[in-house]
């Protein structure tokens, strides 16, 4: 790992780049196909955790290093994204992303759409989610005049992402989703590249992978192959890819973990025995809750219900009875009553009706919005 220098003389300058000018890039075009069902009616980019868009994240990240210029780079239900985010008072630019042809294409289609030129990028995949600061690995990039800086994550299924061989502190090579993983060294989805009209050059020299897309691997390999300078920081907070059910829940685990003390805004007559609880206004907690968990605002536990560990109800979830454990809740109208039966490892999609009337088993639901799904 790079030592992090301290910002000194010409802080600012990234060689003849002024740092103020760089410009986020977040590529948010995806279908989201393994988040199917729950990607057919929304961008898995809005799926809500912990009262926010997912997408929110890296716009908030990116608005804590100070940079403002961002171009959302959109796709499958772009519309969606831009009308849900332009009500939220964001600014940015949407530029279209025709076909899917992987994240190199998704950057290059953001400079030229944008009309970015000679500006330092910071990318940042719009499904990732860091609990890390970026400030002192945005500053280590600046200071160590890097042409790109990656971040990497220690992860046990690096065959998950692209994974990075590091010899004697320096990147060597970068392999896409390899069978055989030669590090345990996965590439986080946020990017900096000093000049954007270098990372034009040599992204016409790319070719498509065997699954077709411009993969970033392969961009950034290609300037390690010619000599430039590429750095890296291992991040040592929790950051995860919701691109899965299994991803979105490990996501909501490390938010609610990161809850320092509880936020209570609504008003709570159960049993409360965790401190990292939200209960966001208008909520009402009737109920018991044991574990880290997330209510937001207008839902309802009520005191046939119980949340063991790990649950998130987002705006307008009515629980009327059920014990439910690692679950995400999408609420808006979502109504769950299932008496004794436990719901656990699931993702309800928004304004899903879940019945159960004499079942005391244990469920686990994947299901999209609009879902009414009766047991007996
Ligand atoms: C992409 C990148 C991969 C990176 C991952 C991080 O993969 O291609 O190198 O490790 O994001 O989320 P994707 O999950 O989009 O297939």
């Amino acid at each position: 790992m790079h030592e992090v220098p301290i910002l000194g003389a010409g802080a600012g300058i990234v060689r003849g780049c002024s740092v103020e000018k760089s410009v986020g890039i977040i590529p948010a075009a995806g279908e989201g196909t393994r988040l199917r069902p729950i990607t057919f009616s929304l961008p898995k980019h809005l799926v809500p955790l912990l009262g926010k868009a997912i997408i929110e994240y890296p716009l908030q990240h990116l608005e804590s290093i100070q940079v403002r210029d961002i171009v959302i780079v959109v796709g499958y239900l772009g519309h969606m994204i831009r009308e849900y985010l332009e009500d939220k008072g964001y600014r940015a630019k949407y530029v279209y992303q025709e076909k899917r042809l992987g994240i190199a294409h998704a950057i290059h289609t953001a400079i030229e759409q944008a009309g970015i030129s000679g500006s330092p990028l910071v990318v940042y995949l719009g499904d990732n989610i860091l609990l890390e600061k970026l400030e002192t690995h945005y500053k280590a990039f600046i200071e160590g005049d890097y042409d790109v800086y990656v971040l990497l994550a220690p992860v046990p299924d690096p065959h998950r992402f692209g994974v990075a061989v590091v010899e004697s502190g320096r990147i060597v090579k970068l392999v896409e989703k390899p069978r055989e993983p030669p590090s345990n060294l996965a590439v986080v989805g946020v990017y900096m590249f000093r000049d954007s009209d270098l990372v034009e050059k040599l992204f016409r020299e790319l070719k498509p992978s065997w699954r077709g897309e411009y993969e970033i691997t392969d961009l950034i390999q290609k300037f390690i192959d010619r000599g430039y300078r590429v750095g890296y920081s291992v991040v040592s907070r929790w950051w995860k890819d919701i691109g899965t059910p299994e991803g979105l829940l490990d996501a909501m685990q490390m938010l609610l973990d990161a809850i320092e003390e509880p936020v209570i805004r609504g008003r709570v007559e159960g049993n409360v025995t965790t401190s990292k609880v939200i209960v966001e206004e208008g909520a009402v907690v009737e109920g018991d809750i044991k574990g880290p968990a997330y209510i937001g605002r207008g839902s309802l536990v009520s005191s046939r219900a119980r949340l063991e560990a790990y649950v998130s109800l987002e705006q307008g979830t009515i629980l009327k009875s059920g014990v439910l454990v690692n679950t995400l809740v999408m609420g808006e109208g979502t109504t769950i009553d299932i008496g004794e039966a436990q719901l656990e490892d699931s993702v309800i999609g928004r304004a899903c009706e879940i019945l159960a009337h004499r079942t005391t088993n244990r469920m686990k639901l994947l299901v999209g919005d609009r879902a009414r799904i009766t047991i007996d």
